[in-house]
This record gives structure tokens, C-alpha cells and sequence, in this order.
């Protein structure tokens, strides 16, 4: 299966990574637990934090720190500059012509409830009908729901096959008369990768909108929104090596002009009267409060170090290393493990959830922290699909740009210390 448009074969950048110079530059991971170096598996619950993102928060705090587009001083005038040049910039890291068409919001899960809220409620009526994926996390579940439960829209899912990708059989007939289509790039859970451009593509000529949740796409690949030909695409910046609290929704201008503000206050008007308001201009409008300007700050200088790296050379990394650890892990414990997800280590993410013997997920995380080996283990958020898998629960051993093999071979050690425990 191909990952689609914005897969990692359109340039010649042939740059691999350099882990140990990478690792260097994140402090956390110098910490050391019970005498063992951390061992951080879970990036995509959030990713760890470079350096250079923590000194640009700093800097900015220390130096040109005021509110933005209020103050005519120079530190304001500074705050300004700095916080729209990383819209700027966010705009260009995903393939947006236009940084207007840029949101800031809190992660996806806001981006989600924007356009649920302020699209959804003017573009959807009763028996209109919104299609999802079984594979969504529930910020891409619960908006729709809640305005099911207010509307009455009918809510329509493409299922998961056997091989834990999509089953697009029914495609067209589930397309039927559907307003908005709604869609991970990458399961949280199982590293799927659908195939976005088929979908979105059936989509278009069925009538519908498409919102991409890119939530556990962006930090990992290379990202084309105009190429990807979506209408709303949602990123959050903390798993990205940006700081927490800062994310944002990508939608073209006619959109995000079609749609009325979704929070009321400061910033987002033109004109208040006693009797009414006047929105600001779009992305303006839907940016109401004080917006979070060092984070703003911080993400522009994470997507700084993702450049330098090269997204494609990020791709490539991340390939060999889920192709060890899946080598590793199933020659190491055979039928003992079962990793859910794509067999195909090429087509999907670096996200391995896995069940090992009959241990619940919580207690492998917490031995596996005995050796400072941090994996999550829960339901992911995708609940839904925890019961379509039949499974309460999973453990989730998730790479990024600074682990390599050292990393799932401790995972790997970890385990067996953890199969001796429980004699298994
Ligand atoms: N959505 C994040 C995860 O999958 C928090 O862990």
C-alpha cells in the first residue's frame, strides 16, 4: 500500500540520521533511572523536547516578552513578528500556500471541535450524515457524537479489516450522501496509514468535505496539504518536538470564511457594539484570548530542527527502525508477542502496540519502568476500536528521530526480565 501523497519517495534527500548527535541535543534523555538511561518509547503520546525548542521559549520570555497585536512598543511590536512568523512557517512545513489558512489551536482535539462546532453546526442538518473511520482516536469521534446528540446528524463508519487496515469495499455506498468525511492519517494505535488520497478523492466526488486528523502524521512525514487536496487538516505541535498547548487547523480560506466564530472575547472581533460584534478577519476570528505565544515560538523552532534534519530523512529512519524492532521483538519472542498492526513495516507508522502473553498491558508498562523503558499502555484513546480488536487494552511501544536500536533492544530485554518475572 502506498502511504499516499505525501509519502517519502518525492525528493532525492538522501540524508540518514546522526541518533547519538540527535540524542545530545534532548536533556531528558541524559536522566538516568534505577542506574539505566531512560528509554522513552512513548512519542506518540508526546515527543520528548530538543534544546534549541526550550532556549527559543526562554529567549523569548526573556527578552521580547509582551502581549501580540495590541502593543505598538518595540518588545510588542517584536512578540508580533516572532508569533506570526512561526504561522509562517507551520504554514510552510505542511505544504500551505497561504499562513491565513493557518489556526492556531490548543492540539487536534480543538482543531476537531472547531470545525465540529463552527463548521458542522452551519453546514449540518438533521439526517446529514458525517463519515468516520473505526480506527479514529475520540477527538475524532466525540465532537461528532456530541453534535449527533444536538442535531441528529447520522454518523457512518469505514471499518478495519483483519489486517488491521481500512476495508474500503463499501466505499462508495458509504459515501452516499455524506457531508464531511473524517480521518486519521496515522492510527495512534496501530500505525495504519490509509490510503488518504483514494478516500479523499471518492470523497470530493461524492460531494464531501474531508478532514485529515494528522495528529501522528506530521511529526513523522513529510506533509503536502495542497498536494493531499484535504479541506480541513488538523497537527499538534507536542508531538513534534514542540512544546504542549499549541497545535493547529489548516483549512482553504473559502472555508474557514464560511465558518462564524467558535470562541467569543478579545482579539477575535472587529467591532463590539452594545448590541452586536463584528468577527475579525479569518485565521483572527477563531483566536479569541491571549493566544499561547511562547508556544507559538517554541513549535517554530521545532519545526526549524525537523528541516535541518530533512522530513524525508526522518521517514527513512523511522522505517529500519520499526522493521528492527518487528524483526527483533517476534524472532526474540515468537508466539509470545502479537503486534497489532500492518505487518508491512514500510507502509505504516512506528507505532507497535503488542500484547505479550497473557500480562495485562498496565502491568508490562509498569515492569518495563522498572528498567526505565517508558511505554504507554491503555486504550489509546480509540476505544472503539479497542473493541473491535477484542482487547480491554494494549501496551504501545512508539519510536521517534532519537531512538535506534539501542532503544528496542533495551525494550527487548526488558521484556524478557518481565517474562521471567511472571515465569511465562
Ligand atoms: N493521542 C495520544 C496517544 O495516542 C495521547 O497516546
Amino acid at each position: 500500500m502506498s502511504a499516499g501523497p505525501m509519502n517519502d519517495s518525492r525528493t532525492n534527500d538522501s540524508r540518514t540520521l546522526d541518533v547519538a548527535t540527535i540524542r545530545a541535543d534532548f536533556p531528558i534523555l541524559e536522566r538516568e533511572f534505577n542506574g539505566r538511561r531512560l528509554v522513552y518509547l512513548d512519542s506518540a503520546a508526546s515527543s520528548q523536547k530538543p534544546r534549541q525548542v526550550l532556549e527559543a521559549m526562554d529567549r523569548y520570555y526573556e527578552t521580547t516578552h509582551a502581549n501580540v497585536h495590541r502593543g505598538v512598543y518595540q518588545i510588542a511590536a517584536d512578540a508580533t513578528h516572532q508569533f506570526e512568523a512561526g504561522r509562517a512557517a507551520l504554514a510552510r512545513f505542511i505544504g500551505a500556500s497561504d499562513p491565513e489558512e493557518i489556526v492556531f489551536t490548543k492540539n487536534v482535539t480543538e482543531a476537531i471541535n472547531l470545525v465540529a462546532h463552527s463548521w458542522g453546526r452551519t453546514h449540518l442538518a438533521e439526517g446529514d450524515a458525517v463519515l468516520l473511520t473505526e480506527i479514529e482516536h475520540h477527538a475524532n469521534i466525540v465532537p461528532w457524537l456530541q453534535l449527533q446528540q444536538e442535531r441528529g446528524i447520522e454518523l457512518r463508519y469505514i471499518p478495519v479489516d483483519d489486517d488491521f487496515e481500512l476495508d474500503l469495499t463499501d466505499l462508495d455506498r458509504l459515501l452516499d450522501g455524506v457531508k464531511l468525511v473524517g480521518i486519521t492519517a496515522m492510527s495512534n494505535v496501530l500505525g495504519t496509514i490509509p490510503p488518504l488520497r483514494r478516500i479523499i478523492d471518492a470523497a470530493h466526488a461524492a460531494g464531501a468535505l474531508v478532514l485529515v486528523d494528522g495528529a501522528q502524521w506530521v511529526p513523522h512525514l513529510p506533509t503536502d496539504v495542497a498536494e493531499l487536496d484535504c479541506d480541513f487538516f488538523g497537527f499538534t505541535g507536542h508531538k513534534m518536538l514542540g512544546p504542549t498547548g499549541i497545535g493547529g487547523l489548516w483549512a482553504r480560506r473559502e472555508i474557514l470564511e464560511s465558518m462564524p466564530p467558535f470562541l467569543g472575547g478579545g482579539e477575535m472581533i472587529r467591532d463590539v457594539r452594545l448590541d452586536g460584534f463584528t468577527p475579525n478577519d479569518i485565521p483572527w476570528r477563531f483566536e479569541a484570548g491571549t493566544p499561547p505565544i511562547a508556544e507559538v515560538i517554541g513549535l517554530h523552532a521545532a519545526i526549524d530542527y525537523l528541516d535541518a534534519l530533512g522530513m524525508d530523512a526522518v521517514r527513512r529512519h523511522e522505517v529500519e527502525l520499526t522493521t528492527y524492532a518487528m524483526e527483533h521483538l517476534t524472532g526474540r519472542f515468537g508466539d509470545r508477542i502479537t503486534i497489532h498492526g500492518p505487518a508491512d513495516p514500510t507502509t505504516r507508522g512506528g507505532v507497535l502496540s503488542f500484547a505479550f502473553g497473557d500480562l495485562h498491558p498496565h502491568d508490562i508498562s509498569q515492569v518495563l519502568d522498572q528498567e526505565a523503558v517508558c511505554v504507554r499502555a491503555g486504550h489509546h484513546c480509540a476505544k472503539p476500536l479497542m473493541r473491535r480488536m477484542g482487547v480491554g487494552a494494549t501496551a504501545r511501544a512508539s519510536l521517534y528521530l532519537y531512538n535506534d536500536e539501542s532503544d528496542v533492544d533495551a525494550l527487548g530485554e526488558a521484556l524478557a526480565s518481565a517474562s521471567d518475572f511472571f515465569a511465562f
